[in-house]
């Protein structure tokens, strides 16, 4: 069970989309870790029963919702787990909640129905696109494309695979490698947020190799890396 202390020096996330399946899976996990959440949703019912569900799961009380607008304003960093279809229009909808926050952005762009071919929008990345609408007040993180939402919601199991963190400030960057630490995620430095196109493609990759293989959660490992080393 996690504690107020856990909690007192952590920031606040918001989570907005946390309703949905990425986004609830990453809500449960921070606040099992003892971060306040904030689940940002369009629907109050279906918000507070995500809400109360996860906090009964693990005896907090951490985790509240809000709108999306409130989610963003309150919270110190803002997480995006929306679909592809809705990320342009949410961010815009929130932007002036955002200045001076790093805003998370968990996007794949996928386009049904081949969602297993890469069709990456022009200008090469969804998460990138976001960084040029919002300008420099904003620092813009890419991360968590890869790692399959079920498996964040079970508690039980360690996810067992690498995040690629992409993002123009180095400072940022290591700020979401913490948060994805502390889920038990091995987060690495992936370059600028440009490179975010590969971490955006490789989903649909992956998803071509779990039909393939008939497998439902294939996910990927850097290897040779000891990141004690690298810092
Ligand atoms: N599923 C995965 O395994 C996975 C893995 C990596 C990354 N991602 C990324 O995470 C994001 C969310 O994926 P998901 O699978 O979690 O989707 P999901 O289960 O459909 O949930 C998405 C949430 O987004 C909100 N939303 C806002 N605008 C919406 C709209 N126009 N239509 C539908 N939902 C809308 C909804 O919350 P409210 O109704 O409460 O507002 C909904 O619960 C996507 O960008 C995806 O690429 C997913």
């Amino acid at each position: 069970m996690s504690t107020a202390s856990d909690s007192r020096a952590r920031p606040i996330i918001a989570v907005l989309g946390g309703t949905g399946a990425e986004g609830g899976g990453l809500a449960l996990r921070w606040a099992h870790a003892g971060y306040p959440v904030v689940i940002g949703s369009r629907n109050p019912d279906k918000a507070a029963r995500v809400c109360s569900r996860i906090n009964a799961q693990l005896g907090t009380t951490l985790v509240s919702h809000d709108g999306y607008q409130g989610a963003a304003g309150t919270a110190h960093i803002v997480v995006l787990t929306v679909p592809y279809s809705a990320q342009r229009g949410t961010v815009e909808e929130i932007r002036d909640r955002l200045a001076g926050k790093i805003l998370v952005d968990t996007t794949v762009p996928l386009v049904p129905p081949k969602v297993a071919r890469v069709q990456l929008p022009e200008g090469g990345s969804a998460v990138a696109a976001i960084q040029a609408l919002l300008g420099d007040t904003v620092k813009v993180v890419s991360a968590f494309q890869n790692v399959p939402a079920h498996l964040l919601q079970d508690l039980g199991h360690e996810v067992e695979c690498d995040v690629l963190v992409c993002g123009d400030d180095v400072q940022a960057r290591e700020t979401v490698i913490k948060l994805a630490a502390d889920i038990g995620l091995r987060g690495l430095h992936a370059g600028p947020i440009a490179n975010s196109a590969a971490a955006e493609a490789l989903t649909s990759v992956l998803i071509s190799i779990n039909s393939r293989y008939k497998v439902q959660s294939a996910g990927i490992r850097i290897t040779r890396m000891d990141t004690s080393e690298h810092g």
